[in-house]
């Protein structure tokens, strides 16, 4: 249990508890308020029913009390659920940083999984028990959305931008994993399977995968199909930048600002160039927007992020 998220006199559970805390917690609340008022509608109905021999008289106004109770207790209410609401979602969204990250691809009809070392699974995924998971997730074409109910966690899964998701799977086993989003005729069979390992049956089943090729070197491959390196050598950089150590520094900008060479500035970066432009070099870079599908441009990511300076090269990539 994590402590830094007690901001609330309530705690906010892990994952899937939280979640389920926070449901029957609004249950309860509407179920208690859904009651009282029925039984009261009830009551008067029959207490104040036409023929009835009861006192009618001095009808009330105004009464401050009764005001300021029904107003202070449902807001406190609300407050609470939004509060506590505003916990788990902020927790949701932000993945631990020692998270594994997975990357998904989502298309008509069906989920490609691609583990960093190199495994790929098509409607499967498989996680260590124990481990946060963080999905990094892209559509080839339309909108999906990335939905494991038993780990009460949804995200959609958009074309042209990555979204994530992070879970921790806690106990061993099988969960159903389906897309949550009407996608095309085949949407009902886009579904699939978690599978939730103990951390060294997860080790084995990734061996067991056999000689799988790395994202970096088939990005590496790319890089040279696509004739990448004319223009960005790794050691001089002619006509454009050196991509040596690039990933999670400070790019320099034409206009003089600066950008955060992340994922996203990468991915921007080969699919539509001109968008920002390091400073001292021209608009030369054309476009391979159409020419790389989304699992080219995550393989040559990872390539790009390996890429180290000579100087803080430690071994061979
Ligand atoms: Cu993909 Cu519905």
């Amino acid at each position: 249990m994590n402590t830094e998220y007690r901001l609330f006199p309530i705690q906010a559970a892990d994952g899937a508890a939280g979640v389920d805390a926070l449901f029957f917690f609004q249950c309860a609340v509407t179920v208690f308020f859904s009651v009282l008022i029925f039984v009261l509608i009830v009551f008067f109905a029959l207490k104040y029913r036409q023929g009835r021999n009861v006192d009618r008289s001095n009808p009330v106004h105004e009464l401050w009390s009764i005001e300021l109770t029904w107003s202070i207790i449902p807001l406190a209410l609300t407050m609470v659920m939004f509060g506590w609401g505003a916990v788990l979602y902020v927790r949701g969204s932000q993945a631990p940083p020692n998270a594994l990250t997975i990357d998904v691809i989502g298309k008509q009809w069906m989920w490609r999984i691609y583990h960093p070392e190199g495994n790929q699974e098509i409607n499967e995924l498989h996680v260590p028990v124990g481990q946060p998971v963080r999905l990094r997730m892209i559509s080839d074409d339309v909108i999906h959305s990335f939905y494991i109910p038993a780990f009460r966690t949804k995200m959609d899964v958009l074309p042209g931008r990555h979204t994530e998701l992070w879970f921790t799977a806690n106990r061993p086993g099988e969960y159903h994993l389906f897309c949550a989003e009407y996608c095309g005729a085949d949407h009902s069979r886009m579904r699939g399977t978690v599978v939730a390992m103990e951390p060294g049956d997860f080790a084995e089943w990734l061996r067991g995968g056999g000689a799988v090729e790395a994202p970096e070197a088939v990005g590496a491959k790319l890089f040279t199909q696509f004739r990448c390196d004319n223009c960005h050598h790794q050691q001089t950089g002619a006509r454009g930048p050196s991509l040596a150590g690039i990933y999670g520094n400070d790019v320099p900008l034409q206009d003089g600002g600066a950008v955060v060479a992340d994922e996203a500035y990468l991915r921007e970066s080969i699919l539509n160039p001109a968008a920002k432009i390091h400073a001292g070099y021209k608009n030369l870079m054309p476009t391979f927007r159409g020419q790389l599908s989304e699992e080219d441009v995550l393989r040559l990511t990872a390539y790009i992020k390996s890429l180290r300076r000579p100087d803080e090269e430690a071994e061979k990539p």
